[in-house]
C-alpha cells in the first residue's frame, strides 16, 4: 500500500521536472511569425500539419503536402504477424485514411473497373465552385458583352450594303452539298448551344420562371436534344472541313485584308479577297479547332469514364514544356476517372462560350448585318456586284475560267446565267 502511494509520487513529481522541458522544446521548433514551416514544426504537431499550413490554405496559396500525401504507412515493409514484434498491417488508421485520400491505397471492389475504387475524390468540389462560379459568370458576360458590341456596330456602322447597283447577275458561291454542310453545324449548333445554356443556367434563371417540375422535364428533354444532336454537328463539322479546308490557307491577300479590317468599318472600302476573306479564314479555323474540342470532350462526357483524354493532354503539354514556361507547375497526369470528367466539363463548356461569343459575331454578319450575304447560304447564288465587292480576287477568278454571271439569273436560262462555285 505504502509501496504503491511512494511510486505514484515519485511518478508525479518525475512529469512535473520534466513538464518544462517538454513545452520548452515544442516552442524551441515553433517557427518564427510569418516564416514557412520549416520541416521540424510538423515533426512538432506529430507529423501533421502546421497552423501555418493551415493558414496558408486559406489564404488561397498551395502547399506542398507531401508530409501527408507520402505518410501513408508501408504495409509491404511491414512485420507479418508471426514474426517477433509482428504487426497487424504496416499502416495505422490515419495512415489508411490518408492513403484513400490521396487515392493510393490498394482497394477492391465488386464493381468492375477503377471508378468504384475512389473513395475519396476533394476535386469534386472544386470542380462544383468553377461551374457555379467563374464559369457561367464571365461566360455569360462574354455572350452579353459581344451582343452589346454588335448593338453598338450596328447603331454606328449599320446594316453593310453594298456601294455598287445590284446586277441582276449572279454566280454560285456554295453548291448544295457545301449549304448542306454548313446548315448542318449551324442548325444543331444553335440547338445545342440552348439546350447547353439552359441546363447550366437553368437552375438560377428557369426554375424561378417555370418551376421545378417543369424544369426537370424541360432538361430531361434538352439533355436528350443536346446527346443527340451533337451527332449532327460532328457530322456537318466533318464534311464542312473536307470541302473548304482548301480553300483556307493563309494568302498574300489575307494581310491586306485584315490591315484593312476587311472594309468593314468604313463605306467604300473593298480589299481584295478570294472565295474566303481573311476574316472567314479565321472563322474557319476556329469552327474547327473549337468544333474538334467540343468534341472531343462531349464524347467523353457522353460516355462517362470511358474516354479519358486529360491525362494524355497533360503528359503532352509537361513534354512541350508548356506549363513550365507559364511559370506553372508540371501538371499531373495521375489523374482519377472522376477528375478526368470534372476536366471534360469545364473544359467542354469554356471552349462552348468561346465558341457561342464568336459565331454570334459571325451570324449577325452573315444575316442581318450584311446585304446579299445570306443568299449565299440560302440559294447558294449570290449577285455579281457583290461578288465583286466582296471577293474580288475569287471573282476574277471564275471568269478567267469563263464564269462570271453574265445572263440575267431571271431570263430562264439559270443554267447559263448561274456560274459554278469555285
Ligand atoms: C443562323 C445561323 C447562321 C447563319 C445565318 C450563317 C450564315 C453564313 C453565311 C451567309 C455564310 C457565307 C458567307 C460568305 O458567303 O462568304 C456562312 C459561312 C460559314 N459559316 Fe455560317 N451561319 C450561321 C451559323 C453558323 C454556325 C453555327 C457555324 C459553326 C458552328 C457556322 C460556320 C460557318 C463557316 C465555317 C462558314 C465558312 C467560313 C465563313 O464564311 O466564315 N455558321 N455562314
Amino acid at each position: 500500500m505504502w509501496s504503491h502511494r511512494i511510486h505514484d509520487l515519485i511518478l508525479a513529481l518525475a512529469l512535473a521536472l520534466l513538464a518544462p522541458l517538454t513545452l520548452q522544446a515544442q516552442g524551441s521548433t515553433a517557427p518564427a511569425a510569418g516564416t514557412a514551416p520549416a520541416a521540424d514544426a510538423r515533426a512538432a504537431t506529430g507529423g501533421a500539419q502546421t497552423l501555418e499550413d493551415i493558414l496558408a490554405r486559406q489564404r488561397g496559396e498551395r502547399i506542398d503536402d507531401a508530409f501527408r500525401r507520402n505518410a501513408i504507412g508501408s504495409p509491404e515493409a511491414a512485420q507479418p504477424p508471426s514474426a517477433p514484434l509482428g504487426t497487424l498491417g504496416g499502416a495505422s488508421d490515419p495512415e489508411l485514411w490518408r492513403a484513400l485520400r490521396y487515392d493510393e491505397a490498394e482497394l477492391t471492389s465488386s464493381v468492375p473497373g477503377d471508378v468504384a475504387k475512389v473513395v475519396i475524390q476533394d476535386g469534386g468540389m472544386r470542380w462544383l465552385e468553377w461551374r457555379r462560379g467563374p464559369l457561367p459568370k464571365y461566360g455569360g458576360y462574354m455572350l452579353l458583352g459581344m451582343i452589346a458590341l454588335l448593338v453598338l456596330f450596328y447603331l454606328l456602322r449599320g446594316k453593310i450594303r453594298l456601294d455598287g447597283e445590284k446586277t441582276g447577275r449572279t454566280v454560285l458561291r456554295f453548291r448544295a452539298i457545301e449549304r448542306i454542310a454548313h446548315w448542318s453545324m449551324a442548325i444543331p449548333f444553335i440547338l445545342l448551344a440552348i439546350t447547353g445554356l439552359s441546363l447550366l443556367f437553368g437552375r438560377q434563371y428557369l426554375i424561378p420562371v417555370f418551376g421545378k417540375e417543369t424544369y426537370a422535364l424541360l432538361a430531361a428533354g434538352g439533355k436528350y436534344v443536346h446527346n443527340y444532336i451533337a451527332w449532327w454537328f460532328m457530322a456537318g463539322l466533318v464534311l464542312s472541313f473536307f470541302l473548304w479546308v482548301w480553300k483556307n490557307f493563309p494568302e498574300r491577300a489575307d494581310i491586306g485584308w485584315l490591315l484593312r479590317a476587311g472594309g468593314l468599318l468604313s463605306r467604300g472600302v473593298h480589299p481584295p479577297a478570294g472565295k474566303f476573306n481573311a476574316g472567314e479564314k479565321i472563322i474557319f479555323w476556329i469552327v474547327i479547332w473549337f468544333g474538334a474540342g467540343i468534341s472531343l470532350t462531349g464524347l467523353s462526357l457522353e460516355f462517362p469514364f470511358e474516354i479519358r483524354i486529360f491525362s494524355s493532354i497533360f503528359w503532352f503539354l509537361n513534354n512541350l514544356g508548356i506549363p513550365q514556361m507559364l511559370g506553372f507547375d508540371e501538371l499531373r497526369t495521375a489523374l482519377t476517372p472522376q477528375e478526368e470528367m470534372q476536366f471534360a466539363q469545364l473544359t467542354h463548356a469554356a471552349i462552348a462560350f468561346v465558341f457561342m461569343t464568336v459565331i454570334i459575331a459571325h451570324i449577325y454578319l452573315g444575316s442581318v448585318g450584311m446585304e446579299g450575304a445570306l443568299d449565299a447560304m440560302t440559294s447558294g447564288k449570290v449577285d455579281v456586284q457583290w461578288a465583286k465587292e466582296h471577293h474580288s480576287l475569287w471573282y476574277e477568278e471564275l471568269v478567267a475560267k469563263g464564269g462570271g454571271g453574265d445572263q440575267p439569273a431571271s431570263d430562264g436560262a439559270r443554267s447559263n446565267s448561274t456560274t459554278r462555285a469555285g
